[in-house]
């Protein structure tokens, strides 16, 4: 089967934990992008969506689905998001689509973090996907100096040549060669470096639950 067969049953096993009559949390991506269009048919049942993107946001809209300030919002049943990597624990890397700053913060309004992904995702361990870190701009060069220290190569990311640019404003560093055996502690570690906006390790905002798509048909895995 198909890539994206897998991301649209995925995305539409993510159905099941909409809550009628609750503002949802919505991640960004592709797979996020196969969930967007299952909750158009039901956008009669709820309120709108928090967005973790702009990306989504115009996805959201195009589908008539409202789209609400996180501010106004003090708590959401679920957060339906994709990731990178996901391992046994729940933990993910993020960040491929260069919007996991605004990811953390809807997943952090959220009671359950629903992962939606092919198993081309599932690990063993986090950390053979290049690490997305956004960072300050003047920061990029320390920054990259400390995960040589750890034994990584990090490397701005680009876009047409230049150094792609967040929603946010900032830039990402793409960290190759770590081997992330305590995503808790490491997650903790890097958000202290001065100039680290987020660190794409979801260990503090992990999983709740991964609906993994696989040829013999979306497992329900819970952490
Ligand atoms: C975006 C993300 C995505 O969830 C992650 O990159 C997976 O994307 P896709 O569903 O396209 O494989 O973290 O910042």
């Amino acid at each position: 089967m198909q890539q994206d067969e897998l991301k649209t049953r995925v995305g539409q096993a993510a159905l099941a934990y909409v809550v009628p009559g609750d503002i949802v949390g919505v991640g960004t991506g592709s797979t996020v992008n196969k969930f967007i269009d299952a909750l158009a048919t039901m956008k009669d049942q709820i309120p709108g969506a928090v967005s973790s993107s702009v990306a989504s946001t115009a996805r959201l809209q195009a589908l008539g689905i409202p789209v609400l300030d996180a501010n106004g919002v003090d708590r959401l049943s679920v957060y339906v998001d994709g990731a990178d990597e996901i391992d046994p624990r729940g933990y993910m890397i993020k960040g491929g689509g260069a919007a996991l700053t605004r990811e953390k913060i809807v997943a952090a309004l959220s009671e359950r973090f629903v992962c939606i992904a092919d198993e081309s995702k599932w690990v063993p361990v986090l950390g053979a996907f290049p690490l997305p870190v956004e960072v300050i701009p003047m920061a990029a060069r320390q920054i990259a100096r400390r995960f040589e220290s750890l034994g990584g190569t990090a490397r701005v990311r680009l876009k047409d040549g230049m150094p792609l640019v967040t929603d946010n404003g900032q830039h990402i560093l793409d960290v190759t060669g770590l081997h992330i055996a305590d995503p808790l502690a490491f997650e903790s570690q890097v958000n202290n470096w001065p100039g680290v906006v987020t660190v794409g390790v979801f260990a503090h905002q992990k999983a709740h639950v991964c609906l993994l798509g696989t040829p013999e048909g979306v497992k329900t895995l819970t952490f």
